[in-house]
């Protein structure tokens, strides 16, 4: 097992050379988050890996396994920062610069975990060395439900980003300041949540959320000086995306103006649509009898190293189509249909 320049963990069955086919996904989770999205394609991995040694199997292409940095963000604020770093799809330097919620910047936490902040960016090597990634993931809504189907592969990925909406304005007592003398940015952030649903509602397949509120200083009877609003919008293309993004700018600097408010957008990550590699997943499925294909919402490492290997996803039933919660499930049966489907595809395309 060895952890590569950027944090991610490899394990490897074989000799690194230029044809690997690598299969896992991540541990770190979001906020109140469950127990599958990320692990479920770690554990799975593992176990597709036992089951194929224990059929005697020998792979004729090296077979690794990895676990990527920081997929959901959940510190530093962008998404797949592991696989991002490793592809190039994020500078060195801005990564090096994100600062956790303590103000513990990345290269901080690098260090501090024992890699070198100089060399975090793009690794060729790793790159290099993998030919197909197969990510096997819980699924994350009710397709699967709907289709009456434990497995599906993955057809696509929406386009999605996430942009911090600072709202300046006066920090102030919240019994001596009339209501005429306020310059409180809570009013237009609270603006700016409804501006989101409203700005969603009005583009195809449209969604927008504001999960992350932080009032400085944040206290009961005090007026905010600052209000740092995260939104994180989706939709089938970049126009839509970006149509959703302009149409809460709009809005939130409306209401920012009529607060006395100062605005400022800052684009934190972005992905454009991921369509995956059709004649994999067809292959996949196939292999597979034919389990179907079904597209996502939710953003993957896999549709970050997409732009540069041939990739493929594997979803499991969830029966609560409830994900990013302690909802989030799979059936045990359905987990060991994963890890089965999972062997096979492994099996297939290093065999
Ligand atoms: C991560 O899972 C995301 O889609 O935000
Ligand atoms: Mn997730
Ligand atoms: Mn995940
Ligand atoms: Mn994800």
């Amino acid at each position: 097992m060895r952890t590569d320049r950027n944090g991610n963990i490899w394990a490897w069955w074989g000799e690194p050379g230029t044809d690997a086919v690598v299969t896992g996904s991540h541990l770190d989770s979001v906020p109140g988050g469950g127990a599958f999205d990320g692990p479920l394609g770690v554990v799975s991995a593992l176990a597709a890996v036992d089951a194929l040694r224990a059929q005697d199997f020998t792979p004729i292409r090296p077979l690794a396994i990895v676990v990527f940095a920081e997929e959901e963000g959940g510190r530093f604020g962008v998404p797949c920062l592991g696989s991002r770093l490793m592809s190039g799809a994020i500078d060195p330097d801005v990564a090096r610069r994100l600062t956790d919620p303590a103000g513990i910047t990345f290269a901080e936490a690098a260090a501090e975990a024992g890699l070198d902040p100089a060399r975090v960016g793009r690794d060729d090597e790793a790159l290099a060395a993998v030919h197909t990634f197969v990510e096997l993931h819980v699924e994350q809504g009710r397709g699967l439900i709907d289709l009456g189907a434990p497995v599906g592969v993955a057809s696509s990925i929406l386009a999605h980003g996430r942009w911090r909406f600072g709202f300046a304005g006066e920090g102030n007592h919240a019994g001596a300041t009339l209501l005429g003398d306020r310059r409180d940015p809570m009013v237009p952030a609270a603006e700016m949540v409804l501006a989101a649903r409203i700005a969603a509602s009005e583009v195809d397949d449209g969604r927008a959320t504001v999960g992350r509120i932080v009032p400085n200083p944040g206290g009961t009877n005090v007026i905010a000086s600052t209000v740092d609003v995260w939104l994180d919008a989706r939709a089938g293309d970049d126009a839509s995306t970006r149509e959703i993004v302009e149409r809460v700018r709009a809005m939130a600097a409306d209401a920012a103006e009529r607060e006395n408010c100062v605005l400022t957008v800052v684009e934190e990550s972005y992905g454009d649509t991921v369509v995956f590699d059709s004649e994999l997943r067809d292959q996949v499925s196939r292999a597979l009898g034919g389990v179907p294909a079904l597209p996502t919402g939710a953003g993957h490492d896999a549709g970050i190293l997409a732009a540069h290997l041939s990739t493929a996803m594997l979803f499991v039933r969830n029966p609560t189509g409830i994900s990013h919660a302690p909802e989030e499930f799979a059936e045990a049966d359905d987990c060991q249909a994963g890890v089965t489907a999972l062997a096979t595809v492994l099996e297939r395309l290093t065999g």
